[in-house]
């Protein structure tokens, strides 16, 4: 890490990175960024999802793209909302109609409200997220109709059991509750595997598996909005370089080089999915390969990421080596 410092601030290049993992998943390309916190169900568990919950009544998924994917031939009374800019050009390649892009943090719109009979929602594994979607869910479904959602197992993390059993009571203030245990299954996504094989680990299977919690909402049990809206500091602009998705953090006060060696990254991969890693804070770039970086001339590094995806004609002045090793 110190060696890479040092060849940074000589304005020497870095090595490029080795190619650790297998070549991205055709349908995961471009390729999936952990702050979209984009974790995609096997192939299995989204064809299941589709066929049981998109059938001809009207139905909304919450970030459960390859749910929309599979189910594209099997209704067209169906709504998806999602955050991520990647997902954009994963629904092209895809041929699945555009969802509408929106953060699922902000309250949807009231005109929308009891409109749908179906809602699958698949958010963030963090408490807060998961009530608030749970909220959101709960105006959105009609009386009778059905929401389902994965719940992380009680092994997933230390806080698990606590979590769950926040999530089922609020559940259970919306309608009756059922739970399918270890219903729902995920692939790990590139930016673990780097993120376990830059901290020593072999690269993970895919261990993600969820229990389904499947609610049916009784009249007037709407949950109140709860929750924050997303921090101001938490904005990043996004860049789609061939298969890799970079961001780059806005809002920064800049100081430093104008690319720098985080803390706590390995060799510029950060070495960790936790959101609540402590060196986060600091990161000003951030690649779909887990490849970080602390920015100090924002407006530069977004200079050079317009010359390399090839936006605004290009100033004709190079990108440095150190990006180009960051994107490699
Ligand atoms: C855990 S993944 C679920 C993906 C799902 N398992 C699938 O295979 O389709 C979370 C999804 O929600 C989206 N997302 C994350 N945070 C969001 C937010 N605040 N608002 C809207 N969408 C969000 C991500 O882009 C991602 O598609």
């Amino acid at each position: 890490l110190e060696l890479a410092g040092v060849a940074l601030s000589a304005g020497l290049s870095l090595p490029a990175p080795r190619v650790l993992v297998a070549p991205p998943r055709d349908e995961e390309t471009p390729e999936l960024h952990q702050l979209e916190e984009e974790w995609y169900f096997d192939a299995d568990t989204s064809s299941r999802l589709a066929e049981e919950y998109l059938g001809r009544s009207a139905s909304v998924l919450l970030g459960c793209p390859t749910v929309a994917r599979d189910g594209a031939r099997m209704s067209k009374r169906r709504l998806l909302i999602d955050r991520s800019v990647g997902l954009i050009s994963r629904l092209r390649r895809w041929g699945v109609p555009a969802g509408v892009i929106a953060d699922l943090r902000r309250p949807v719109a009231r005109s929308r409200y009891g409109e749908f009979m179906v809602v699958l929602a698949d958010p963030p594994w963090h408490l807060q997220d998961m009530l608030v979607w749970l909220a959101q869910a709960s105006r959105l479904c009609r009386t009778g109709g059905t929401i389902a959602m994965p719940l992380f197992g009680e092994l997933t993390k230390p806080s698990a059991p606590r979590e769950r059993a926040s999530i089922l009571r609020a559940a259970e203030a919306i309608g009756p509750t059922y739970l399918q245990p270890t219903a729902v299954r995920y692939r790990t996504p590139r930016f673990e595997t780097e993120a376990c094989l830059a901290s020593g680990l072999s690269a993970p299977v895919d261990w993600r598996v969820a229990d389904l919690l499947i609610i049916n909402p009784r009249a007037g049990r709407q949950l109140p909005a709860v929750g924050p809206p997303p921090a101001v500091s938490e904005r990043w602009r996004t860049w789609i370089l061939g298969e890799q998705v970079v961001k780059l953090r806005e809002n920064t006060a800049d100081s430093g080089p104008a690319l720098g060696p985080l803390a706590g990254a390995i060799n510029w991969v950060l070495p960790s999915v936790r959101r609540r890693h402590p060196d986060r804070a600091q990161i000003g770039l951030w690649t779909s390969r887990q490849r970080v970086a602390t920015v100090g001339d924002t407006a530069s590094v977004a200079r050079w990421l317009d010359q390399l995806a090839g936006i605004g004609g290009g100033s004709g002045e190079h990108p440095p080596a150190e990006l180009l090793a960051l994107i490699a």
